[in-house]
């Protein structure tokens, strides 16, 4: 079975708990000896990878540009369950970007108008005050309807090259697979826990 069939019926399944992980997940990347981790939305999973929505304004996207390679961690509580899905980055085409954008939350849309006309994300900038008056003011100048994604706005997906899933278990041992992928198919081994 497709690993990543299972972690989108966990997704749902935590969603349905109340899970307050069901909507998210940890990016990590790794480059120049210098780890990183952030939480990101997950936008869409898909058989072959996961989605994220991410700006190419950030110190995410400059160390993607040097290392594609990726781990993405989702933990479930409610399901006391882990998935780890290693793979390399690929950026969506702009179409799709453009669909996912319009759905996206009204003050997501300013910040990214923000990245491109105040500040890079991630960056230092003169006060908080400074960013909450820049937004604003963008707020009254350009109505809802009115905004387009901006260039920098962007998506990735990390295409799986295998997938981990712990499965913990209070009473009993606990379940620990590994998934790779083999042309179309997954080989799936047993790890110790
Ligand atoms: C619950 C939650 C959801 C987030 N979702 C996103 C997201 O979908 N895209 C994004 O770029 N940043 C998101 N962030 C912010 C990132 O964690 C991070 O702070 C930001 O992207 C800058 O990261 P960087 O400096 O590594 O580029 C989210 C943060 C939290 C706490």
């Amino acid at each position: 079975m497709n690993p990543l069939r299972e972690l989108k019926t966990d997704k749902a399944l935590a969603n349905c708990n109340g899970d307050a992980n069901s909507e998210i997940c940890f990016l990590s990347l790794s480059d120049n000896d210098s780890p990183s981790v952030r939480t990101l939305v997950v936008r869409e999973i898909s058989d072959s990878g996961v989605y994220v929505f991410l700006n190419k304004t950030s110190n995410k996207w400059k160390q993607i540009e040097r290392n594609k390679l990726s781990e993405v961690l989702f933990w479930y509580p409610s399901l006391k369950t882990q998935y780890r899905v290693f793979g390399e980055i690929e950026e969506l085409p702009r179409t799709s970007i453009k669909d996912h954008w319009n759905r996206r939350p009204l003050q997501s849309k300013y910040m990214d108008y923000a990245y491109e006309h105040f500040a890079e994300q991630s960056q230092e900038i003169p006060s908080e005050k400074a960013l909450k008056d820049f937004v604003n003011e963008l707020k009254h100048q350009t109505e809802p309807n009115k905004l387009v994604p901006p260039p920098s706005a962007s998506g990735i997906r990390i295409n799986a090259a295998s997938v981990e899933k712990l499965l913990l278990d209070e009473h009993n041992v606990h379940s620990r697979k590994k998934f790779t992928k083999e042309s179309e198919s997954w080989r799936q081994i047993f790890l110790m826990p």
